[in-house]
């Protein structure tokens, strides 16, 4: 030791590295230790085992991760519990007793220990190609024959090959659990894991409440997938005495895929790994839309997407309490229009294209048939519904549900058909009607209904309330006192900031007043919008409101800071966008040539969260409304930030009463179902967002614009798509730089975006999806066009004073009735 010499030192370790590093896939007998630094590489060299810190934690956890493709986390983590809090960690296959464990601090403590099936001589340890780290006998490697495989014990990754659900056998769950948050592998409140009822159907759980059920599997798919969807995927399920479990393959051997609980979004995740981007793009996720949240619409409700409100109760029933439905709280659910006893002559609805209800309480038998499962249900009281097990084919197979039918969703064009036990009168009622859907997608709304329900809607702004009725009261969700955490700026703060509103300091002009900019005493630049002093609410409304809005927090909607509360005056504090909107640039000769079609893309994809967010994973279910190209603001770095959502609930003057609704929104994004009925939904969104999307890809402004013949943007869109020369609505300012077949996908979303009926038009999260990945899109239909027609002028009043510093009309009007 006293002979140290740098050389030497550097000689060994060279030796060291040269040793380990030439990667090896296993451990054997003759090298049974793994010290952190160094790796196992499977010999395909997709997959690779060591010591990682994840996010910006400086604990050390083994796992396994994609070697070149390094995921949002590791696919595998031993000792997610225990983390180890420096570099002491080793692995170590003890020869003699077989047993695989991680210590850490000179070996002294065992932080992870993995729990054998067989005892095996000769252990090996080794990392397969498909990412299974397995113990076996170094002879044998059967599959059925591992000691133990990390694949019986996943974290929160599915890959190809894993399994979700039971080993009976062994009694091992497989169950996804996601990880706290980025920098805590230990397990969040998010799991997915098979539950062993009598007809089997893997669950999400939210802590220790379910969140969202897949549906049991139907022979053909689970019950709640959609149609339509390109496939990627081949999902298999196996349920015997052995084993309950759900397995996906990918048949496209150029897709590297993977399934990712992911507690942040509270979402499952599915990454697609883009090869040309060289990163994991999203390719779909679970819950797919509200309508998943469990029970939402309480028993015998149902949840329907594409109308609002969105439960509905199955038919031969009614809400249980007429008032809770009309405030927008559904889950008490529904009761019969007419009791039922047990004993009194009864039949059975056919009900169609459902996902199944919660199969907590089924009774199975795979050999019946239809009319064997109709007779048991029959003779038993308290099933109140069957179906079959097995869809394809003629149909086979009985599963009936005892008591309530919970969970129910309507899944267009997919789903199953479920048969509810009715009283033999209310069937008579039905007539040959019964046979018939009134479950199929053709929902119709009236004009009645529309009316009634705008009052409410309007009132709410399709506010949609997932928590408990505890948190809901006069339609309005109480602030609890904690909730107050929204800044109140004081006034004469804000003047000595705008410099007292000073005309330099203005930025614009917006729907619902002007917008200054002004520098806090702390430096920071804010925006001030002043809102127009004529909207009549009520200071506490008004207040309440605003903080529900400061609440919906994403990357791509701009922050609410706070806001001002003084006298007649009502002020919203805003983070400041340096590079102002996104007319700026699209529509201004030479600011256009800045924002090349990289960055347009971006800007798209971004709006389209940011929708997706307000539309569906916010807590409030908020459609904006008045999305434009001047309420995309950017920030430094071109991300684009959607203001003005919240608004229109908070300013559009709405009337409580449902006497007169102001629709508020701009002239040429306004789909037209909005802007002639007043109806507005998700759908009216998703209008103005592919208007937006024709006017950042061919730079023109949707109103303002002629060509030829051609009324707007929308007509001349689809002029081009039917005449197959889509190329020439890209703007010359990007034609040279796009890649061609991004736009054409674009312009094809527009399209989809902007059909004249609501319902074929996509929602965000299918909007995201289109632009996430290469499945397949269709043919649009006919768009709906707003034409200037005299029918439609006489409808619309423009308001002077709210004409935006665009020039674009913040038209209103008036009720429809
Ligand atoms: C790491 O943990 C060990 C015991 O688990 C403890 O003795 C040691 O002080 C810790 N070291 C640091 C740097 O926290
Ligand atoms: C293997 O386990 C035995 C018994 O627990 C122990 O005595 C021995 O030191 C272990 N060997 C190694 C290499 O850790
Ligand atoms: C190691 O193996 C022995 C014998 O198989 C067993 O009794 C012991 O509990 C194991 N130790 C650990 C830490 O798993
Ligand atoms: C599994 O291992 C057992 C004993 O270790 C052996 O008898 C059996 O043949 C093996 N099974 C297979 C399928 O190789
Ligand atoms: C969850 O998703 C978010 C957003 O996509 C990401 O930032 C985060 O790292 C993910 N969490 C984990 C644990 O991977
Ligand atoms: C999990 O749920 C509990 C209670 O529901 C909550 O206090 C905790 O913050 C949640 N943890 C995470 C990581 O969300
Ligand atoms: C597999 O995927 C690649 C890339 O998406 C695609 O080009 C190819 O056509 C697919 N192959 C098959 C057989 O579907
Ligand atoms: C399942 O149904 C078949 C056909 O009706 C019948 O033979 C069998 O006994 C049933 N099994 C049970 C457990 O009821
Ligand atoms: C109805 O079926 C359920 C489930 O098989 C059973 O628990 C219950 O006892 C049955 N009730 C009657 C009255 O047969
Ligand atoms: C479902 O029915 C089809 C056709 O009758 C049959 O081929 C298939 O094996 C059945 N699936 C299951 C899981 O029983």
């Amino acid at each position: 030791m006293d002979s140290f010499s740098p050389a030497l030192l550097v000689f060994n370790l060279l030796l060291y590295l040269l040793t380990y590093v030439a990667a090896t896939d296993s451990l054997t007998a003759q090298d049974p230790y793994l010290r952190d630094g160094f790796s196992l590489v499977s010999s395909n060299g997709n997959f690779e085992l060591g010591f990682f810190s994840p996010g910006l934690s400086r604990d050390r956890y083994l796992g396994i991760w994609f070697k070149n493709r390094r995921g949002p986390t590791s696919v595998w983590v031993a000792n997610r519990n225990t983390p180890i809090n420096d570099s002491s960690g080793v692995l170590v296959m003890n020869i003699t007793t077989g047993n695989l464990s991680l210590y850490s601090h000179d070996s002294t403590t065992i932080v992870w220990t993995a729990r054998l099936l067989r005892k095996i001589s000769n252990g090996v340890l080794q990392l397969l190609d498909i990412g299974n780290l397995v113990l076996r006998d170094g002879k044998d490697e059967n599959p059925l024959n591992y000691s133990w495989q990390s694949f019986d014990y996943p974290t929160d990754t599915l890959l190809p090959g894993m399994k979700l659900g039971w080993d009976l056998r062994n009694n091992i769950n497989r169950r996804l659990d996601a990880w706290k948050n980025p920098n805590d592998p230990s397990p969040g409140n998010l799991s997915w894991r098979m539950e062993l009822h009598e007809y089997p159907e893997s669950v999400m759980w939210k802590g220790s409440q379910e969140y969202f059920r897949h549906g049991p599997w139907n022979g053909v798919r689970v019950s709640s997938r959609p149609l339509g969807i390109a496939p990627i995927l081949n999902f298999n399920f196996v349920s015997n005495e052995d084993e309950v479990y759900y397995q996906y393959s990918v048949p496209n051997k150029s897709h590297t895929v993977m399934v990712v609980m992911n507690q942040s979004n509270y979402l499952r995740i599915m990454y697609l790994w883009s090869p040309t981007e060289r990163q994991w793009r999203l390719y779909t996720s679970l819950p797919r839309d509200f309508c998943d949240n469990y029970a939402l619409c309480g028993p015998y409700g149902y949840c329907d997407i594409r109308v609002t409100p969105s439960c509905k109760c199955l038919e031969g029933f009614k809400p249980r309490s007429a008032d809770s439905w009309t405030a927008g709280e559904f889950a008490d659910g529904c009761e019969r229009n007419k009791l039922m006893n047990c004993g009194d002559e009864v039949g059975f609805a056919q009900l169609n294209q459902l996902k199944l209800p919660d199969t907590k309480r089924t009774w199975v038998n795979k050999s019946m048939n239809l009319e064997e499962c109709k007779q048991k249900c029959l003779s038993n009281c308290s099933c109140m519904a069957y179906a079959n097990t097995n869809i394809s084919g003629s149909g086979s197979g009985c599963a009936l549900w005892i008591g309530d039918l919970i969970d129910l969703k309507l899944i267009p064009d997919a789903g199953q058909d479920l048969y509810v036990k009715m009283p033999a009168s209310e069937l008579v009622k039905r007539g040959e009607a019964q046979k018939t859907d009134r479950l199929k997608p053709k929902v119709k709304i009236s004009l009645a209904a529309i009316v009634a329900s705008l009052g409410l809607a309007v009132l709410f702004i399709g506010l949609y309330i997932f928590k408990k009725r505890s948190t809901v009261k006069d339609g309005h969700e109480k602030i609890e006192a904690q909730d107050l955490e929204l800044p109140l700026f004081d006034l004469s703060l804000i003047n000595s900031a705008t410099n007292n509103f000073s005309i330099d300091n203005k930025l614009g002009e917006g729907g619902f007043g002007p917008v200054y900019k002004g520098k806090l005493t702390n430096g920071q630049d804010i925006a001030v919008k002043r809102l127009s002093r004529s909207s009549g609410q009520g200071m506490n409304e008004f207040k309440n409101e605003v903080i529900l809005i400061a609440k919906l927090q994403h990357r791509n909607l701009v922050k609410l800071l706070g806001c001002c509360i003084q006298g007649e005056e009502k002020m919203l504090v805003y983070e400041y966008m340096p590079n102002k909107s996104l007319d700026f640039f699209i529509f201004d000769r030479t600011q256009r040539q800045l924002l090349d079609w990289s960055q347009r893309y971006r800007i798209i994809c971004g709006i389209a969260r940011g929708l997706l967010y307000l539309h569906q994973d916010s807590r409030l279910r908020i459609i904006h409304r008045d999305l434009k190209a001047s309420n995309v603001l950017l920030d430094m770095d071109m991300n684009p930030k959607i203001s003005d959502f919240g608004l229109a609930k908070t300013c559009g003057g709405d009337q409580t009463e449902g006497q007169t609704i102001k629709v508020v929104g701009t002239y040429g994004y306004m789909a037209p179902e909005y802007a002639f009925d007043g109806r507005f939904s998700v759908k009216s969104d998703a209008f103005s967002y592919g208007i937006l999307l024709l006017e950042i890809i061919s730079g023109k402004r949707s109103r303002s614009f002629c060509h030829l013949n051609d009324q707007n943007v929308i007509a001349y869109a689809w002029r081009l798509w039917k005449e197959g020369n889509s190329e020439e609505l890209i703007d010359d300012a990007i034609r040279e730089t796009c890649i061609i077949s991004e736009v054409l996908r674009c312009i094809n979303i527009s399209l989809l975006c902007v059909q004249q009926n609501p319902d074929d038009r996509p929602t965000m999260s299918s909007v995201v999806m289109m632009l996430g990945c290469e499945i397949s899109l269709s043919q649009p239909k006919q768009p709906g066009f707003f034409i200037e027609n005299e029918a439609i002028s006489r409808k619309i009043s423009s308001s002077k004073d709210k004409s935006s510093s665009t020039n674009e009309l913040t038209i209103t009007l008036p009720d429809p009735r």
